[in-house]
């Protein structure tokens, strides 16, 4: 089956999760799309959130993917019930972020940090107490940190002063895990780990997220053959030249880019 599994972001964020898609299923092809004409989803309201994330996978559809990875955590949190009703099957990093989170915690104290939207949603603070009712959550909304990603300011002292104050109060609760709720936070964990200290454990979405692509795939037989070498595409609504600096600095190749709109 050579059909594409199509994955969008509102952003470079998504690639995070590609990254690990390359990874693990090298004979997959991905096409990916990044709306950066309209980011940040993280301040958008559930309704703008729910309605950019069908047209960005109506875009995908029409490039006849046979999955959708929904590689946001905004629109995970507030679009993936109304994703559900196309006729693939699609896939969110919220429930795998939190399953690595609860796999992780060794103190049952977990702090996740991410837009505000997904924060106010909710999402994660319920996924992971159904996984581990006994837990602490402390849920932190950190609007900065994805224009400051964008910018590529990913060791710059005003990006420091930034993580300092939003991990001040998670540094008080003793938390021993921290996890990633937005996709474009990976390009900043150098400097949240640096800023956490040895015993605090920074996870994300990615592996398990890919972990579970992997399943689906099975599950539905519609797995690339493993003769087979995977063809990547990538569009974004904005910027291309943008989007390949940001994307060579966390895949380390130049990607090619074109420019696409979203269907309404
Ligand atoms: N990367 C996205 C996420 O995982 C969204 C960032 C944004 O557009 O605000 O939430």
């Amino acid at each position: 089956m050579n059909r594409h599994i199509g994955v969008f972001d509102s952003g470079v964020g998504g690639l995070t999760v590609v990254k690990q898609l390359l990874e693990s299923y090298p004979h997959e092809s991905i096409v990916y799309f990044g709306d950066t004409a309209r980011i940040p989803y993280g301040d958008k309201s559930p309704e703008t959130i729910i309605r950019y994330s069908i047209e960005n996978a109506k875009l995908l559809l029409k490039k006849n993917i046979k999955m959708l990875v929904v590689a946001c955590n905004t629109a995970s949190a507030y679009a993936l019930k109304p994703l559900k009703s196309f006729d693939i099957p699609v896939v969110g990093v919220i429930e795998p972020g939190a399953k690595k989170a609860v796999e992780v915690t060794r103190n049952g104290r977990i702090a996740v940090l991410g837009t505000r939207g997904t924060i106010q949603s909710g999402e994660y603070q319920k996924t992971i107490h159904r996984l581990l009712p006994s837990v602490m959550i402390q849920a932190i909304a950190c609007p900065l940190f994805v224009p400051l990603v964008e910018e590529h300011f990913f060791n710059h002292p005003a990006t420091r002063l930034i993580v300092q104050e939003y991990l001040a109060p998670i540094k008080k609760e003793k938390v021993d895990t921290v996890l990633l709720g937005c996709t474009h936070y990976p390009f900043l964990r150098a400097i949240l780990e640096e800023e956490m200290g040895p015993h605090v454990t920074i996870v994300d979405s990615a592996s398990t997220c890919a972990d579970e692509v992997g399943m689906i795939l099975k599950q539905n037989q519609i797995e690339a053959s493993k003769d087979c070498i995977g063809s990547h595409q990538y569009f974004v609504s904005d910027d291309p030249e943008k989007f390949k600096r940001l994307s060579l600095n966390l895949l380390g190749q130049t990607l090619s880019v074109s420019l696409e709109m979203p269907l309404s």
